[in-house]
């Protein structure tokens, strides 16, 4: 069942989304060689509850750390420690953060130091699909709508969708209902869009096959063939004027603007 969000409500998801992208800025900030992951990691805790929110996926199904950083062929849910960035990393941070009841997720992929010219066009191309799969997500579209854009826009870039891993509804919880596949299945679930819907997007994107599997960790999703995945996150309301961004800080919303177009 898909939980309509009301203004109030969304609101509160504002402003945790709005801790998550100044987490994602802070964050960024301190991106360069030599830097650890289990450093990056204390960085979004401390600024995350000095400014009274939690962590949200610290402790979410025993997940160890308030940062999933996923680096190079890492897809998603790499766990923070004493790994070091290095110049041409690409890398991946995911955040959630629970505010007063409500929660905000989001991620980046950035490079560290110059990075080769397919990677920048895969963290690029990611990262537009993101926002053709949010200038779809608007009133009596279908979600098929959203994860076609998306998938459309990379395939033809050459790249490929992950599969294992989707978008979802976000509200009072982490993950609420409806599972948003960044890819088209006939027989999914694929309901029409609607005013107070609130979906975290988040399309991962691989350089070469889409296949992936879980490390010994329990938690690492890497490539298969061990080339480079890339992963964009925002969450969204649907309002009757189109998308809200909710998880980024500039202050023009709606229309073109709100998706970087
Ligand atoms: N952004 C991811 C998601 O929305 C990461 C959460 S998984 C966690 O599913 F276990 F690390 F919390
Ligand atoms: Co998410």
């Amino acid at each position: 069942m898909i939980l309509l969000k009301n203004t109030e409500d969304i609101r509160l998801l504002h402003r945790a989304n709005i801790m998550v992208a100044e987490t994602l800025e802070e964050l960024r900030s301190h991106i360069k060689p030599g830097i650890t992951t289990a450093e990056l990691d204390r960085i979004a805790e401390e600024y995350i509850r000095r400014h009274k929110g939690v962590p949200a996926f610290k402790g979410y199904r025993g997940y160890p750390a308030t940062l999933c950083i996923s680096i190079n062929e890492e897809v998603v849910h790499g766990i923070p420690g004493k790994r070091a960035l290095k110049k041409g990393d690409i890398v991946s941070l995911d955040i959630g953060v629970l505010l007063d009841g409500y929660y905000g997720d989001a991620a980046i992929t950035v490079g560290v130091g110059a990075i080769n010219s397919e990677a920048e066009r895969l963290m690029r191309v990611t990262e537009e699909s993101l926002y053709l799969g949010i200038e779809k997500a608007t009133e009596g579209n279908r979600l098929s709508d959203v994860s076609i854009a998306v998938q459309t826009h990379v395939e033809a870039a050459g790249f490929s969708v992950v599969r294992d891993f989707v978008g979802h509804g976000i509200g009072r919880n982490l993950h609420e209902d409806p599972q948003i596949p960044n890819f088209y299945t006939p027989a999914a679930y694929n309901p029409r869009l609607k005013e107070g819907m609130v979906f975290a997007l988040e399309p991962m994107v691989n350089q070469g096959t889409y296949k992936v599997k879980i490390l010994q960790d329990g938690w690492t999703a890497v490539t298969r063939d061990q080339k480079l995945s890339a992963h964009f996150e925002h969450t969204i309301a649907i309002t009757s004027n189109g998308p809200i961004i909710l998880s980024r800080l500039e202050a023009p919303q709606g229309s073109a603007a709100a998706t970087g177009t």
